[in-house]
């Protein structure tokens, strides 16, 4: 007969719920999962889900099946018992009309799996863009004892003798063929040569800054995160992994007891020292709108503000996560700026962050900077806010243009995605260097999703004539393989009713960075005439039913995550009434 307690810890596992005792209910519970189990398995051992984002259409996580398979093991050796548990995956490059548009359906079709089935604890395996915050979310409305393998970079593929930084160099590549100096048949050529194994993207993209951001939140095994996707080690801390969450389990260690204040403010310091994904900034806020904690936009900008970007990786640097991990990784980067972390941070070992970094080293400081020589000095990223952004707007100055930073220029307004295709390479377009592109409808609820569309192409006559960046500005995001000076992010977005769906060409734009400062330099008694057009709000999406109605109708703005409103805060992982 099964018994509900672990003979280790003596303490009622939450699958005994399911499993203990000697009824009915519990006999249909056990009967139906035996299949191959040890006898034991109903003991009162834990129970550990492995939320797995394998899918052979997120080809970035492809190889999680594995990966699996090896915390499997570890679970086992440490006396649990590990169930495979296949969760919605999310292909960055794959899914239309965006992957972020299916974040929130990922989390909360995680949260309700993890809630529903009789588990103690999960490890969650990630690595594409959305993936890892999806998880996250998940875990975190739930706080079960939860830890996070990311899957890791893949290696680096080389291009007539020159390594590729996957994402990064498809926008370069693309942009020489437009302004002329790379054929279309060099171009295609690349094509074979820009994913060179299994794993994600190996520049300091989204799905590389969500794993190493989520170390340092704590959720993960320090040192883990970057390791590539095919070295050996990935798979040896992918089994201490399960090792380590029957321990959690044993200690009762959640999310909640992780992610803290302290976590996000180390984090934050992460993110602006590795010169990180600006997705970072939504999908940090809307984790921590699970847990319902307070972290805001001006956050960011607070706490990363002084952080020095040590870090030289693409998009905005030279190298690739290879590099990174051969440098020292982020354990020797957060031993630089030790000072500026919150040393009362724990992670999922049960010590603080800051006690795993002693031992950390840098050995190359081509790629990882030293404190004293950073390569910038302030690499946070900043907030504005103005007339066109009272929720506020993000810029990633690391990436933008210095010269930019502060720039007065004529708007050239594109009401759609569609319509700055059609028009941008436009001979006839009113366009020159000084201007400022502006792109709306591509907020959460306008688009539906906010796409990585910001970093908008520049329009091949100013290529032709050298012209490499412009100021740009969208309600949407940007790929964080991209870079520019792009201002992202604008909230209220122009389908919420914000500015940006007044603006219209010819405007003036100041975007002033050291100041904060994003305004739209028209007087106030013209703007209070003004109202969205019809071909403005006609770009705007109105589904009629299914995920995209609920997504429109709930979405939270960009400022605080991104969120569906009524999927904030935790549920927990009560489930109150049998299934039959
Ligand atoms: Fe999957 Fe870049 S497309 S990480």
């Amino acid at each position: 007969m099964a018994t509900s307690t672990h003979a280790e810890s003596g303490s009622p596992r939450r699958s005994a719920e399911w499993y203990a005792g000697s009824d009915r209910n519990a006999y249909i519970h056990r009967a139906w999962m035996r299949r191959g189990l040890p006898d034991n398995a109903f003991d009162g051992r834990p129970h550990i889900a492995i939320a797995n984002s394998a899918s052979d259409l997120t080809p970035c996580n492809a190889h999680l099946d594995e990966v699996m398979q090896s915390v499997k093991a570890g679970i086992f050796e440490a006396g649990g018992i590990p169930l495979n548990l296949p969760v919605v995956s999310l292909g960055e490059t794959q899914v239309r009309p965006t992957a972020m548009l299916w974040r929130n359906m990922a989390a909360m079709a995680t949260e309700e799996m993890i809630r529903a089935n009789p588990i103690d604890g999960v490890v969650l395996l990630g690595g594409c863009d959305k993936t890892i915050p999806a998880l996250l979310m998940a875990a975190a409305s739930v706080d079960l004892p939860a830890l996070v393998v990311p899957g890791g970079p893949m290696k680096t593929g080389t291009f007539q003798g020159v390594a590729l930084g996957c994402g990064t160099d498809v926008w370069r590549l693309s942009e020489e063929v437009r302004a002329g100096t790379l054929s279309q048949e060099q171009f295609l050529k690349s094509e074979s040569s820009m994913i060179s194994s299994k794993g994600h993207c190996n520049t300091m993209g989204t799905a590389s800054t969500m794993a190493l951001v989520t170390e340092a939140l704590g959720m993960s095994i320090p040192g883990l995160a970057g390791t590539s996707a095919v070295d050996s080690r990935l798979l040896e801390s992918a089994h201490a992994s399960g090792r380590l969450v029957v321990e959690m389990i044993l200690a009762g260690r959640g999310p909640s007891s992780i992610l803290t204040e302290a976590s996000f403010h180390n984090a934050i310091v992460a993110l602006a020292a590795l010169g990180g994904s600006t997705n970072a900034v939504v999908h940090l806020l809307a984790i921590a709108g699970r847990l319902g904690i307070d972290l805001t936009l001006d956050d960011f900008d607070r706490i990363g503000s002084g952080v020095p970007l040590l870090v030289n990786l693409q998009p905005a640097g030279r190298f690739l996560v290879d590099d990174f991990q051969r440098a020292g990784g982020l354990l020797s980067v957060l031993r630089e700026v030790r000072d500026l972390l919150d040393p009362s941070a724990l992670t999922v070992t049960g010590r603080p962050l800051v006690e795993h970094l002693d031992s950390a080293r840098v050995w190359d400081h081509d790629v990882i900077a030293a404190r004293d020589q950073p390569l910038i000095p302030d690499a946070g990223i900043a907030v504005l806010r103005g007339n066109l952004a009272p929720g506020g707007a993000i810029i990633k100055p690391a990436a933008a243009s210095p010269h930019l930073l502060t720039h007065r220029g004529r708007a050239v307004v594109f009401d759609t995605i569609e319509d700055m295709h059609a028009r941008i390479d436009d001979p006839d377009l009113d366009v020159d260097e000084s201007s400022v592109l502006v792109l709306r409808g591509c907020g959460p609820r306008g688009y539906p999703g906010m796409p990585e569309v910001a970093n908008m192409p520049l329009p091949k006559k100013l290529l032709a004539q050298g012209v490499r960046d412009m100021v740009r500005v969208c309600d949407g995001r940007m790929s964080g393989t991209a870079y520019g000076t792009v201002v992202l992010h604008v909230t209220p977005e122009a389908a919420a009713g914000g500015a940006l769906g007044i603006v219209e060409t010819g405007d003036f734009i100041v975007l002033d960075v050291p100041n904060r400062r994003l305004v739209l330099d028209v007087p106030q008694e013209v703007l209070d005439r003004r109202t969205p057009n019809a071909a403005t709000t006609a770009g705007y999406a109105n589904p009629k039913r299914g995920w995209e109605r609920l997504y429109v109708d709930h979405v939270m703005g960009a400022d605080t995550g991104a969120d569906l409103d009524f999927l904030q805060g935790s549920s927990g992982s009560k489930v109150s009434r049998e299934s039959h």
